[in-house]
């Protein structure tokens, strides 16, 4: 009984330590850093800034991953589900880390907006798991699909010398692909069509702020 009562708050101080952790960059990867092996490549100020630009956007778009995974887990309603959301989140971490480790060779800092993002992620996880454990599963599968297509476009972008980072975008594409499968092979339901286009329009947005904040 008493730890029944207990479990909510249990919950919610866990998600604000995660929260934290995430915003304050305090998170260590578990797997080591895809471009640890690499020669580090001098970049010019223009190449440099560009590189960190878009690095400062991955490492956004994983602070909002965090949030939105832990977001959904905190209403999710068969533990399964709320056990395979928590474990995708955890392997964010190592993107997270990867992407803040790139920044700082770079010289360079992660969005000041962090807690921002945070907070409006873990909403919408909220708001999506609310719908039932399918829309949970459907909206992890849609994430990580627009993620992997926007990891495509910056391995395009990067200046053609950041090798580190490439190596970086590289691996995490790979494993968003997988969580997108696991997803999807765990019952996922296809979203609406409006959701998929404002989860969209929602991510254009973010990473045209976060290039520059
Ligand atoms: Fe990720
Ligand atoms: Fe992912």
């Amino acid at each position: 009984m008493t730890e029944r009562r207990y479990r909510p708050l249990d919950r919610l101080l866990i998600d604000a330590q995660n929260a934290l952790g995430t915003v304050l960059g305090a998170s260590a990867a578990e797997r080591r850093n895809p471009s640890a092996d690499l020669p580090g490549t001098a970049l010019d100020e223009v190449a440099r800034r560009h590189a960190a630009g878009l690095m400062r956007v991955n490492h956004v778009g994983e602070v909002c991953a965090q949030a939105l995974y832990v977001g959904q887990a905190a209403v999710a309603r068969d533990p399964a589900t709320r056990d395979a959301l928590l474990e995708a989140a955890r392997e964010e971490t190592d993107h997270l880390a990867w992407c803040a480790d790139r920044l700082r060779e770079l010289d360079d800092r992660p969005s000041l907006l962090n807690p921002l993002w945070y907070a409006g992620s873990y909403a919408i996880g909220v708001l999506a798991g609310l719908r039932g454990d399918g829309w949970n599963l459907g909206f992890v599968a849609e994430t990580e699909r627009q993620v992997e297509a926007h990891l495509d476009s910056h391995l395009d972008q990067l200046p053609a010398a950041d090798a580190r980072s490439r190596a970086i975008l590289e691996a995490m594409k790979a494993d968003e692909a997988r969580h997108a499968a696991n997803a999807e092979a765990a019952g996922a339901r296809t979203l609406p069509a409006p959701v998929p286009a404002m989860m969209s329009l929602a991510s254009r947005l973010m990473k045209a702020v976060a290039y520059r904040l």
